[in-house]
């Protein structure tokens, strides 16, 4: 149950804050290696074939709706020009049959669009939620299991604005941008098979047209792409940004640190204008462009034609009926460009989702998992474990640490020396570089997750408290567990005493005001959470470093009973922590210098930890 009681982040502290600017610079260049390439990668394209493809069938019925609404909105330029050359002179003659047919059927052609129209949003706007529902369903199912590698490397920001603002821009794509789309394209394609079946030098003189459009969608599009994805970029470095700031607001108005980071936010908020502005400006060249050669090639056909009727080469219905499709042909390449904003966002935005969704977890659970002996006995090993989080700077050189079942182990040592290091490593929060870290003398590679979420359990600095109760927050140690275990629990922690002072006791909710809790207090539910959890290993991590010096003479009193019947890892600074220990390891720059009973030790009286033991206790006087 590891990554339930101990999901805490690092702690966001002015260290996360100093670099801010270097991660957003590292964002930026790492979204232009990106933008090279907006056409969807195989990534991209495999996302979207898996999310569409359980909707197969709704979208081919969609497809036909849109082909019969576009035939239905075709037809009314042909009635027209029928009307014109047939049904008038008809009328004129005072034989008013044929108008009133012609003019019954456009206006059931208009009806059975609109209705079709309908019957089209409303299916495809259930299609795209339902493919967007599944998509956040499954962006929040992967991110979760990502190993902690992960979220080290890729802060909670760009996870959020993942799951939000690119998942939006896919709604913005799905909800308005794709039904025009399609319509334009099925509009346009059957409208030039008209004009050329109408006739064929008006048609020429239309298509004809088509190649300054083409120069001009080729201007358009690559530029277009660049600026979309950029906008893309400077929002997801925009919300880094603030989520960063503000969750780290006490250190940030603690250091002064507004002014500076004004500066930045500034700066990123710019770049996002600057970036939109860009699109602006290219729809600005390209949406009028579009018109004024529709416009030109109008008046060309015009022209042309109206000679030709003068001249009684063509009919003036016809010549109506072509004027009025053409008018239909270029009005939704116009739209295009806008189309085009949302495709391409949304294009940037699946393959950012694809990327994320391509990440594979740091620490794979083993295909077959070798099972642990039951009950699980909780002896640990390091057996010639080295480490680096990056390959130019080992962490851990070569440690190896043999831990006995049951065993109370204190690990001390200086900040940065590794402690952590090795916490993380026995809850498989990282595998090992080299080496091989084994419990019960099974690898931990081939250990079940779920085996392994039992038997070990660490608890860090920072309690991380769930919204809900506290006793939901205790819960969480082992799933259905009764009132009575939670308070046992918390009794036997020595939390009892606090919880029932709180508002509404155990049912007091952890976020709401006065339910919330001191470090000290978060740490007490910690614990209990822990001691609910009952795992073979327990590794508390500076675990009592937030407790004033009563609470934590309380919990020393309950660890002696929460760790009797198993092994334990203690990382901590304060030497009454350490007393309770069997034995004690001294860590410096990664490597153990020292190993042995602590009364062993002191009496050494040469050692680490002897003058260690010595400041301490010139601390006591
Ligand atoms: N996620 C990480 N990525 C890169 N380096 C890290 C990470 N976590 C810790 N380190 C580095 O590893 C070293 C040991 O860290 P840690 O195990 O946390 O030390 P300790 O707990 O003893 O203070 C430090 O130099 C630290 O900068
Ligand atoms: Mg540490």
């Amino acid at each position: 149950m590891t990554d339930i009681v101990e999901n805490a982040s690092e702690p966001t502290g002015w260290q996360g804050q100093l670099s801010q600017e270097a991660q957003a610079n590292a964002q930026a260049k790492e979204d232009e290696a990106q933008a090279q390439g907006i056409a969807l990668t195989s990534d991209g394209r495999q996302l979207l074939g898996e999310l569409l493809r359980p909707y197969r069938r709704s979208i081919i019925g969609v497809l036909l709706i849109v082909l019969a609404q576009v035939s239905a909105t075709m037809a009314a330029p042909w009635l027209v020009g029928v009307a014109i050359d047939n049904s008038l002179p008809d009328a004129m003659r005072g034989d008013y049959t044929s108008l009133i047919v012609v003019g019954s059927v456009l206006v059931g052609c208009a009806v059975l669009s609109g209705w079709l129209r309908a019957v089209f949003v409303l299916r495809s706007g259930v299609i795209g939620q339902a493919v967007l529902y599944d998509l956040r369903r499954r962006g929040f199912d992967h991110i979760q299991t990502l190993s902690v590698a992960f979220h080290e490397r890729f802060t909670s920001g760009r996870v959020i604005s993942r799951m939000t603002s690119d998942v939006d821009t896919l709604t913005e794509l799905l909800d308005s941008g794709l039904d025009g789309l399609l319509t334009a394209l099925f509009n346009s394609m059957a409208i030039a098979v008209l004009l050329i079946v109408l006739d064929v030098p008006l048609a020429l003189i239309a298509l004809a047209s088509l190649i300054p459009l083409w120069l001009l969608y080729r201007w358009f599009s690559p530029r277009a792409a660049l600026a979309f994805t950029r906008t893309r970029e400077t929002v997801a470095t925009m919300i880094v940004n603030i989520v960063e700031t503000f969750n780290g607001i006490r250190a940030v108005q603690a250091f002064r640190r507004e002014k500076r980071n004004d500066a930045i936010f500034a700066g990123l908020n710019d770049k996002y204008r600057e970036a939109n502005r860009e699109t602006f400006t290219l729809q600005a060249w390209f949406i009028p462009g579009t018109a004024l050669i529709g416009n030109v090639a109008t008046v060309g056909v015009l022209l042309v034609g109206g000679f030709r009727v003068s001249s009684g080469g063509l009919e003036l219905g016809v010549l109506t009926s072509f004027l009025l499709y053409l008018r239909q042909f270029y009005d939704p390449m116009q739209d295009v460009g806008v189309f085009y904003n949302s495709l391409q966002s949304a294009t940037a935005a699946l393959q950012k989702i694809a990327a994320v969704l391509a990440e594979r977890p740091g620490v794979p659970e083993a295909e077959t998992p070798v099972p642990l002996p039951s009950p699980v006995r909780g002896g640990v090993v390091l057996d010639a474990v080295h480490f680096a989080y990056r390959a130019d700077r080992p962490v851990l050189p070569e440690v190896s640490i043999d831990i006995p079942a049951g065993q109370t182990v204190a690990l001390v040592g200086a900040t940065g020396a590794g402690k952590t290091t090795i916490a993380k490593l026995i809850s498989r929060f990282y595998d090992p570089t080299a080496g091989a870290v084994r419990l019960d003398g099974v690898d931990l590679r081939d250990v079940a997750d779920n085996q392994l979420r039992d038997a070990v359990v660490m608890i860090t600095q920072d309690g991380f408290l769930f919204s809900g109760s506290v006793a939901d927050n205790i819960g969480f140690g082992r799933l259905g567990s009764t009132r009575e275990q939670i308070v046992a629990a918390a009794t036997a922690v020595g939390a009892h005493g606090f919880i029932d002072a709180l508002p509404e006791g155990y049912d007091t909710d952890v976020r709401k005001r006065g339910g919330r809790l001191s470090a000290g207090q978060r740490q007490l539910v910690a614990f209990a959470r822990a001691f609910l959890a009952d795992p073979a290993v327990l590794i508390l991590d500076e675990a009592t470093s937030s407790l004033d010096v009563p609470t934590e003479r309380a919990v020393q009193h309950a660890l002696r009973t929460v760790l009797a019947e198993r092994t334990a890892l203690i990382i901590a600074h304060r030497l009454s922590t350490v007393e309770i220990a069997d034995r004690v390891l001294v860590l410096a720059d990664g490597r153990v210098i020292e190993d042995g009973a602590p009364d062993t030790l002191v009496a050494s009286g040469s050692g680490h930890f002897a003058e260690l033991h010595e400041s301490w206790r010139d601390s006591l006087v």
